[in-house]
């Protein structure tokens, strides 16, 4: 797998917070993390990125292991993250979001750029507006095309669709898959399990820190005990 974090156990200083924990995902495909709220999914992003205290596990990028890497050495490695709140400068305009994107970057941006407004054409029609003055979704738009200002080889999206309308979240999702397609491995926390699921390539379900269900999303939207458990039936 290109990212992958496996056996990944610890916390923020007092109780484990991931028990054994292992996800990633593979270049051009997208990977979902679902369950339950406090299972502990946003914390295994963290660990990825190198913000959680781990006691065990490995973090490896493209087969280099990364876990004793400080966060901004991994995003410079090629990880990018979309927090899943207060991920826009909402007094930057769309614009300005996409260039604070690159902060890293020491050449020419503008292809880049281009890339971003040609995933998401309703950033270039408001590319001087503020962000602030968005749609939730369109929002969420800035923040993946601001991530993706630094041309990464990792995405990881933490809830991207989370307070918008059931059109818009299919829209990102579609959007979303054309990322991974374009060779960008994703992985993505949602809480529109089914949704996500169904567009997974791969899939885990945490429970309290722990993988309970590991497999491809066809399977996992198959199984009945996660129909049953996560799915609402
Ligand atoms: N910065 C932090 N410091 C201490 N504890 C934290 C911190 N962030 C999260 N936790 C704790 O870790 C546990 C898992 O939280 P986490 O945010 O990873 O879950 P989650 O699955 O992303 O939940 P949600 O669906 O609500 O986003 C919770 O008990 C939470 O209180
Ligand atoms: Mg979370």
């Amino acid at each position: 797998m290109h990212l992958q974090g496996e056996n990944l156990t610890g916390g923020y200083g007092g109780a484990d917070i991931l028990r054994g924990c292992t996800i990633g995902a593979n270049k051009g495909e997208v990977a979902v993390i679902v369950g339950p709220n406090g299972a502990g999914k946003s914390s295994a992003m963290n660990a990825l990125l190198g913000l959680l205290d781990l006691r065990t596990g490995n973090v490896t990028l493209g087969g280099q292991d990364i876990t004793t890497l400080p966060p901004p050495q991994r995003v410079q490695a090629g990880i990018a993250f979309v927090p899943q709140t207060h991920n826009v400068f909402v007094n930057m305009s769309v614009e300005e979001n996409l260039q604070m994107g690159a902060y890293l970057r020491d050449d020419d941006i503008s292809g880049t750029m281009t890339e971003v407004f040609d995933l998401f054409p309703i950033l270039k029609q408001k590319r001087r507006q503020p962000a602030g003055e968005l749609s939730g979704g369109q929002r969420q738009q800035v923040a993946v095309g601001r991530a993706l200002m630094t041309r990464p080889s990792a995405l990881l999206l933490d809830e991207p669709t989370a307070g918008v309308s059931p059109l818009v979240m299919n829209e990102l999702f579609a959007r979303i898959v054309a990322v991974s397609r374009s060779g960008v491995a994703v992985l993505m926390v949602e809480q529109n399990a089914r949704q996500a699921l169904s567009i997974a390539d791969s899939a885990y379900v945490l429970v309290t820190g722990e993988n309970r269900h590991t497999g491809t999303g066809a399977e996992l939207l198959a199984d009945s005990e996660v129909r049953r458990s996560f799915l609402g039936g």
